[in-house]
């Protein structure tokens, strides 16, 4: 544990909030790290600020992972550059009462949140598993074992990728794949921004998520960290 370098990190939602501080945490220890989101703007802002901080190489992916064709291209560069860590970040939330919830805000939820990380790490597992090395972190949410009420959508992608993550490490730990599952409360990011009566002060930073993080993918080979549920000390709403 301690001085782990990685070769290529691959980042999903790496332009802002926690994969922006996931790239940030990762890079002085990486040779290469991409980062994928939609919009072209903020991923060079955010490549342009690694670089700043870093000699490390930095690419950008534009892809909407809403959009199967898109996923399909980030799943072949995953195997043709060797990505030996991806972080699943991507993740949007909408909240509604379930009897009255836009099914096109499910749809996307399910989409973004679960189907892609699912096809991802399967893509990412099949190249790791012919070079006997890798992780496979995705980001859940405390959403994903305890629900709330209004979050019908986001508690079902997020119980989804709980138990695909557990399940998939049962299938590729021989391989000599970790798989993370980070399940973070309520962090200060553009996603929890507007939430009404919640303290920002309160709120986890993305930075002590991507800590989290770094530690998981620093642990020896023969160890894996399978689950972390990481909350707010204080709770959020009660200030
Ligand atoms: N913040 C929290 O309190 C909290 C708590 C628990 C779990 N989480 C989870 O942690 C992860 C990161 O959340 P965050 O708070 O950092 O969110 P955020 O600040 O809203 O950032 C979301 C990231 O995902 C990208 N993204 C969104 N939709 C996308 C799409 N269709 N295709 C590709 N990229 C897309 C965004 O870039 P573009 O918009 O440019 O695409 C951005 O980089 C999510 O999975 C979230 O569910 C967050």
């Amino acid at each position: 544990m301690g001085e782990q370098h990685w070769n290529h990190c691959l980042i999903t939602g790496g332009s802002r909030g926690i994969g922006f501080a996931i790239a940030r945490r990762v890079a002085r220890r990486a040779d290469k790290v991409t980062l994928v989101a939609r919009d072209r703007e903020r991923l060079q802002q955010a490549a342009a600020r690694l670089r700043d901080e870093t000699d490390t190489e930095i690419a950008t992916v534009v892809a909407d992972l809403s959009e199967f064709e898109d996923v399909r291209t980030v799943a072949a560069l995953l195997d043709r550059e060797a990505v030996d860590v991806l972080v699943c970040a991507a993740g949007v939330y909408t909240t509604a009462p379930a009897d009255e919830a836009n099914v096109a805000d499910w749809d996307r939820m399910l989409e973004i949140n679960l189907r892609a990380p699912m096809h991802l790490a399967r893509a990412a597992a099949a190249s790791m598993s012919q070079r006997g090395t890798g992780a496979i972190v995705l980001l859940g949410s405390v959403a994903g074992r305890n629900a709330f009420p209004g979050n019908s959508g986001y508690c079902a992608s997020k119980f989804g990728l709980r138990g695909f993550a557990e399940s998939l490490f049962y299938d590729v730990r021989d391989a000599g794949i970790h798989v993370c599952h980070i399940a973070p409360g309520m962090t200060a990011t553009d996603m929890t921004r507007d939430t009404p009566g919640a303290d920002p002060g309160r709120m986890m930073s993305p930075e002590t998520v991507a800590e989290a993080v770094r530690f998981a993918i620093s642990l020896p080979d023969n160890a894996n960290l399978m689950n972390l549920d990481l909350w707010p000390q204080r709770d959020v709403f009660s200030g």
